[in-house]
């Protein structure tokens, strides 16, 4: 086992990354002055969003904090199957009051435009998933002392992240929720976060951080004995009253058991963790002929924005980890209390 220390924070707890809004500013300061590691979800946030985030994160916290992107991905682009997926996707539109499927709109230099703002903003940490950063971007991190975390779903792709020169590592189990990370090409491991840290930390001198259905000290601590430096925690956070998810979401939550949550591929064309809804279970069937990400997560953007503004979860994207059944509403500053006591 090597000899790697967490120094970053006082408490081993990173409140994971989540795209989406949930990572307020309240939310992640809140977290940073608890003693843990607030991080924005930034994946698909405008530039100047992001600007504007940052500085409030500053303005409320002085304490370490982090930054997430979505490294981006080519994907291959059939557009017969976009159709016949607009042809699938009409009716839950027209169910949600919308005519029609609408036109992709993306930015395709968004990654570009965020990267430049976490380098401007000189922000402490930054966190990826999705693949890992060009040598030329982790040198301009590194110039700049940011603390750089990559995501791994396997052995091969921690120690990929090693090499390029990654900071520390995070291991996300098969219990977390939200994405997967895999990216080592044909590869989709699906390990225990305590499997995944412990053959990491055995072999590699990278510090690992455990992710994936940790709620309690308890699941905490069995984490950092099997050799995590640190934990980090995404779905306990959601139901925290500083985060930005919906009542609705919160309320399925909370309520919810680990059997509720399933691998999903029609909401976004990549695999991820979450609650089972109405439209998870309609458009299972369509799982192999679903486009790659992003061009499924464009094609579903419209139809989960309008049934997140009419309170309509059924055709949300609900991520969540398996660690449900013991989640509480608290505050972030009573949550963190319950992993440092
Ligand atoms: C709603 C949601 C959104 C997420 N978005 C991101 C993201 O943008 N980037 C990322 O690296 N991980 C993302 N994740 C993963 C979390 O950062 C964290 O690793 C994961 O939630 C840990 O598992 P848990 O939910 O069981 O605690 C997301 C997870 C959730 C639940």
């Amino acid at each position: 086992m090597p000899e790697a220390h967490w120094k970053l924070t006082e408490v081993p707890v990173i409140q994971g990354p989540m795209a989406g809004g949930y990572t307020t500013a309240e939310l992640v300061s809140a977290v940073s002055n608890s003693g843990g590691l607030g991080s924005i979800g930034a994946g698909y946030m405008s530039p100047d969003s992001l600007r504007l985030l940052i500085q409030k994160v500053k303005n409320l916290t002085t304490r370490p904090f982090a930054v997430n992107l979505f490294i981006p991905t080519s994907p291959a682009v059939d557009l017969l199957q976009v159709e016949r997926m607009k042809k699938l996707l009409l009716p839950f539109y027209r169910e949600l009051g919308m005519d029609s499927v609408p036109e992709l709109s993306y930015d395709p230099d968004l990654f570009q435009k965020q990267f430049a703002v976490v380098l401007e903003e000189k922000v402490p940490a930054f966190s990826f998933t999705f693949g890992c950063l060009k040598p030329s971007e982790m040198a301009a991190l590194k110039s700049l002392n940011v603390f750089v975390m990559g995501t791994a779903t396997s052995l091969e792709e921690a120690e990929y992240l090693q090499k390029q020169g990654c900071d520390a590592v995070v291991a996300q189990g098969l219990e977390a929720g939200g994405h997967r990370g895999s990216f080592l090409d044909g590869k989709f491991p699906l390990l225990p976060a305590k499997n995944l840290v412990q053959e990491i930390s055995e072999r590699f001198q990278i510090p690992v951080i455990a992710a994936g259905g940790i709620v309690s000290k308890a699941d905490m601590q069995t984490m950092l004995s099997a050799g995590a430096v640190a934990v980090q925690i995404g779905t306990a956070f959601l139901v925290c009253h500083e985060s930005g998810a919906s009542q609705e979401y919160r309320d399925l939550l909370l309520k919810g058991k680990p059997k509720d949550t399933e691998l999903i591929k029609v909401f976004s064309g990549r695999w991820s963790r979450g609650l089972s809804n109405r439209f998870s279970r309609e458009m299972k069937i369509h799982e192999t002929d679903t486009p790659d990400y992003p061009i499924q997560h464009w094609l579903t953007t419209p139809l989960r924005k309008k049934a997140q503004e009419s309170g309509r979860p059924e055709f949300q994207s609900l991520w969540s980890g398996q660690g449900l059944g013991s989640l509480r509403a608290c505050s972030v500053a009573e949550y963190m209390a319950t992993l440092s006591r």
